[in-house]
Formats: structure tokens, C-alpha cells, sequence
């Protein structure tokens, strides 16, 4: 079950929030055996520093928590979460310390704190409980803590575990929990029904590639979401080397995003039409693989040459992409584990974007740091258009030379959402560095920044 917030407790020990700047003169107001205890303690107040201080009879008084100076919060997120971690069990209340802003997003890191991977072995439990302060939407951030923790779910299981099927199977349990409805093209139905490139990369696979089709809300702006689900990436034909191919389960991560991102609209039930498109494949190897030099053609009717069965991504986007265009969404975003290229770009903690809409991107700008949730716009460069143009057919799936890399991937996606309103995520949909609220793992990116600003976006 997803972490959520304390029943509101009169036994809940009062939790002050402190700064570093201003620790010392807060602790001299305060009763003589209080700053005593807080400075033979070594309390500061730097980041992440908790003390539990004691009544003269042994129980809980206060606990403290060090919330740093500006400059060390702009180094780390959830900075309260880092002292959460450290405190004993036990029923905590915000007492002072936080802005409005801050609030929200501290309790966010705090419930964090509780997500366990724990389905194949039994982890240490986190057991300090916070009470939701009143001045938070408890419910919202619950419910964004409850995204969270199914996305990161869904990438850290293996693909043992977490095949097409299964991922079908996960889309299923959320469109149930909801009342939306579903559908799946499968197998030999996806050339029946023009979908030749999802068919293409998952046909070498025993595990049969799939279109998840889920819907949801009846009336409003419709908003469709393409989540990469590729649910191995052994690079197919060309195959990726044993480093490379090592984290390759979280190739789904485009996948995980969209169903957390969708659950959390959801459940806030805002007043949109909500499509999910997940192409489920797994880009395997044996006789009937898809192989280098190939040119398939698309749904959409352009053809295009196959020079890397590793650049498997952006090929079954394609075909999703070009269905969710056909049914003219007003807002179209897509999120995928899509290339090795926007990892090096901006690293595993910043979301890339593209897209060409102003108002997006300065949404996506503005939402993204009250979200915890880095995103940086990278540019759909027009004149790398003649990178993915080989001659030989329409587009080519992997230019050589790799200049470029994430861009070129995404003009590739462009050419597929015809003039939808479009965005496009490239994450990496894993934390490489454990850190508090954020262990190592499975990791949502792009999808709070997204979230916030969807009203701004289609006039919620
Ligand atoms: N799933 C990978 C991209 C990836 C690799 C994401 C490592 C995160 C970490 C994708 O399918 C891929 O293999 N892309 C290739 C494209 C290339 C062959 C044009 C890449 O980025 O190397
Ligand atoms: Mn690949
Ligand atoms: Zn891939």
C-alpha cells in the first residue's frame, strides 16, 4: 500500500522546522532544558539534522529538524525527508518552520519516505508517521504519492515479471480501479489494424506485442498520453552490449510515467477526456526479429529505414503517435526511455523536453520547481530534420554519427504527431543515487511538472 499521512493524534510530538540561519536565536527562546539538550546534541539546524528532545519525564517534547540555509536546499530535494529518515517511531506534527509552498512539497518527500520495493523480499520499515498539516491538501498529495509509487513499481519490477502481459494486466488494474475503459490490439490484430511497427519490434518475442488503448472522463479537453513500453530492450539484432542491456526492465519507464501521471488525474477527477496509448512490446532476438537495413512502413505511411534495431523506441511511438494524432487530442504528450544521448545530455535527475508550443514549455518551467520536479526544454532543431532522412526511404530510425541523439529521436516522434499540440518527454525513469524519498530505482520524472500545469494548459 502507498504511504499516507496520520490520523490527526493529540499524542503526536511536535516537529519544528528549522533553519539554519535562525536556529540558535529560536533555541534561546525556548525553555533552558530544551536549548541545552539541542546543543549538547550538536542541533544546528543543518540540513537533514533531526533531535527527539525529552520531558524531565523521559516522553517526547519536540523534535527538531534541520532545514539548512537556502544554499544548501538548492543542492538536494525533500530536505525534510533526509531528517523524517532519521527520526525514531513515531506520530509526528509540523509545528512551525515550513512555508505553503515548502508544506506541500516536504510532505510529499516525507510520505516518499514509506515506499518499499518490497515484493521480492521483505524490507526495514520507515516509522515516522506525519500528520497532514492543515494547511495542505492531504488527499492531493496522497494521491500524487500513490502515482508515484505505482510508476516506480512498475519500472523496478524485472521484466521477468513485467512483460507486455503484465504490463497490460497493471493498465487493466488501474482503468478498473477508476471506471475507465480498455482495449488491446494484439499480435497479428496490430497488422490487421495498421499498427506494422509495433508489430515489427515485439514479433520476435514469445511475449506478443500489444497497443494498450485506455480511456477515460466524458467530457472536457482531451489530453492523450503515449507512454513507451518497451518491456526489455535487448537492442534486438543489434544487440546491446552486457553493460548496456544490464537496466534495460526500465525500458517501460515512458510506460510507468503515463499511468502514474494518469492515475493522478484520476483521481483528482479533473474535467478532461484522458486517452493513455502504451505500446507493449519486448525488443527481443530469434528468426522472425526485424533486422538492420529493414524498411517498414508505418501506420502513418511514411517508410523507414532501420539502420540500428536498437533505436526500437521511437518506431513504436511512431504508430502510437500517429493514432493518437488521427483523434485530435488538444493536448499530446509522449514519455519514453527513448535515448542514451539525453541521459549524458542532462543526467538521470532533469526531464528533457520538447516541444514546439511557448505556453507548454513556460508551464512546464514554472511547475516544475514547486513540483520537486526538474524539467529543461531541449529544442526540436528544425535543420536536424536532414538526419533522419535517408534517401532511401522517408526517415531513417537511426542516423550514424549519433550527433544530436535525443533531438534527432525527437523530430523522428514529430514527424508522427501531425499538428497535434505535442510535448515530448525523453526520461530516464531511474535513480542511479539513493537519496532520502528518492532510493534507488524506479523514479517518476516529468509527471508532477505535468500534472500542475494541465489546468493551465487546457482551462481546467
Ligand atoms: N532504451 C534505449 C535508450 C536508453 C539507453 C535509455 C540507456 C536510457 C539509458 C533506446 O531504445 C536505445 O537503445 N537508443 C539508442 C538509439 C541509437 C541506436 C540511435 C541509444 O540511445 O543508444
Ligand atoms: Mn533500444
Ligand atoms: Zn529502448
Amino acid at each position: 500500500m502507498p504511504p499516507v499521512f496520520a490520523l490527526p493524534n493529540d499524542a503526536a510530538v511536535p516537529l519544528h522546522v528549522l533553519d539554519q540561519d535562525s536556529c540558535a536565536d529560536w533555541l534561546e527562546q525556548q525553555p533552558q532544558h530544551i536549548s541545552h539538550w539541542a546543543q549538547a546534541n550538536g542541533f544546528t539546524g543543518a540540513c537533514g539534522q533531526a533531535l527527539l528532545i525529552p520531558n524531565t519525564d523521559g516522553k517526547p517534547a519536540l523534535a527538531l529538524a534541520g532545514y539548512g540555509t537556502g544554499a544548501q536546499r538548492a543542492r538536494r530535494r525533500y530536505v525534510l525527508a533526509a531528517a523524517a529518515e532519521k527520526l525514531p517511531q513515531g506520530t509526528y506534527a509540523i509545528a512551525s518552520g515550513l512555508s505553503q509552498d515548502a508544506l506541500n512539497t516536504e510532505c510529499f518527500g516525507w510520505l516518499l519516505c514509506g515506499y518499499r520495493f518490497d515484493r521480492y523480499r521483505e524490507q526495514s520499515l520507515f516509522k515516522a508517521d506525519l500528520v497532514a498539516p492543515e494547511a495542505v491538501d492531504a488527499a492531493a498529495i496522497e494521491s500524487l504519492v500513490a502515482a508515484e509509487c505505482l510508476t516506480r513499481d512498475l519500472i523496478n519490477t524485472p521484466a521477468s515479471d513485467m512483460g507486455p502481459d503484465e504490463l497490460q494486466r497493471a493498465a487493466e488494474t488501474l482503468a478498473e480501479a477508476f471506471g475507465a475503459s480498455i482495449t488491446t490490439i494484439q499480435d497479428d490484430a496490430l497488422l490487421a489494424q495498421n499498427l506494422p511497427m509495433i508489430h515489427a519490434v515485439g514479433r520476435a518475442s514469445d511475449r506478443r506485442p500489444r497497443l494498450i488503448d485506455m480511456n477515460w472522463g466524458a467530457s472536457g479537453p482531451k489530453l492523450t498520453l503515449v507512454g513507451k513500453g518497451v518491456c526489455f530492450d535487448t537492442g534486438g539484432l543489434n544487440l546491446k552490449p552486457g553493460a548496456s542491456m544490464g537496466l534495460m526492465k526500465k525500458d517501460m519507464g515512458g510506460a510507468a510515467a503515463v499511468l502514474g501521471l494518469a492515475k493522478a488525474i484520476m483521481a483528482a477527477n479533473l474535467p478532461l477526456q484522458l486517452r493513455v496509448l502504451i505500446p507493449a512490446v519486448e525488443n527481443s532476438v530469434s528468426g522472425s526479429a526485424f533486422r538492420p537495413g529493414d524498411i517498414l512502413t508505418s501506420r502513418k505511411g511514411l517508410t523507414v529505414e532501420i539502420n540500428n534495431t536498437d533505436a526500437e523506441g521511437r518506431l513504436v511511438l511512431a504508430d502510437a503517435l500517429a493514432l493518437a494524432d488521427e483523434d485530435k487530442p488538444d493536448l499530446l504528450i509522449s514519455m519514453a526511455t527513448l535515448t542514451g544521448a539525453a541521459r549524458v545530455a542532462v543526467g538521470p535527475d532533469l526531464a528533457p523536453f520538447f516541444t514546439d508550443d511557448e505556453q507548454v514549455a513556460t508551464a512546464l518551467a514554472t511547475n516544475a520547481q514547486p513540483s520537486a520536479d526538474p524539467v529543461w526544454r531541449l529544442p526540436f532543431h528544425t535543420p536536424y530534420e536532414t538526419k533522419i532522412e535517408p534517401g532511401i526511404a522517408d526517415l531513417d530510425n537511426a542516423p550514424a554519427g549519433g550527433f544530436a541523439g535525443s533531438i534527432t529521436a525527437a523530430l523522428f516522434l514529430r514527424r508522427f504527431a501531425g499538428d497535434s499540440r505535442y510535448v515530448h518527454f525523453d526520461i530516464y525513469g531511474w535513480n542511479p543515487t539513493p537519496a532520502a524519498a528518492r532510493p534507488k530505482g524506479g523514479a517518476g520524472q516529468g509527471t508532477r511538472a505535468l500534472f500542475a500545469a494541465l489546468p493551465e494548459l487546457l482551462n481546467l
